[in-house]
């Protein structure tokens, strides 16, 4: 189901936000996974008190997002998908790579360096304990939008 939120004064037409749940049934849950305007299979987190959202199917192959675990890389909440353990960070959906400044010191010592975005995040926010996703429909691709075709939705339904 779908809601407006308010009209404005702005020529373009507002946003239109999805319903997703109630936000108890979320933070119960950790997680959901919708298919959002009918078009787009989204992962709605609850993590320490935040909600964050991002397209379901991981960037690098079609990991199932869902059930990756979450963990901080660099001060940075990211999921870890569960296929080949990459890493995505939360709020920006940035994929983190582990880059070596000298590969001949001992002991050799990484950082985790940025990727750039890679997996869409869409906006979430909550009303009256509903809790409703913005689709972020930004004109530039994004790695993950290749996973959001009818034909892969249907191939990853099971998972
Ligand atoms: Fe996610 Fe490969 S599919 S890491």
């Amino acid at each position: 189901s779908s809601v407006s939120p308010p009209t404005s004064s702005f020529s373009s037409p507002p946003p239109v936000s999805h319903f997703i749940g109630r936000k108890e049934d979320i933070v119960r849950a950790g997680r959901v996974t919708q298919l959002v305007n009918g078009c787009r299979d989204v992962l709605v987190l609850h993590h320490q008190g935040q909600l964050y959202a991002m397209d379901k199917h991981c960037y690098h192959a079609g990991g199932a997002l869902q059930n990756g675990d979450i963990e901080e890389f660099n001060g940075l909440l990211c999921i870890v998908c569960p296929w080949h353990k990459y890493k995505i960070t939360l709020a920006e959906g940035e994929g983190l790579y582990q880059a070596v400044d000298n590969p001949t010191a001992r002991p050799l010592r990484t950082h985790w360096r940025s990727k750039g975005v890679k997996q869409r995040i869409h906006k979430v926010a909550e009303v009256n304990g509903d809790v409703y996703v913005t689709l972020n429909d930004s004109g530039e691709a994004i790695e993950s939008d290749v996973y959001q075709t009818e034909k892969y939705r249907t191939m990853f339904q099971a998972v």
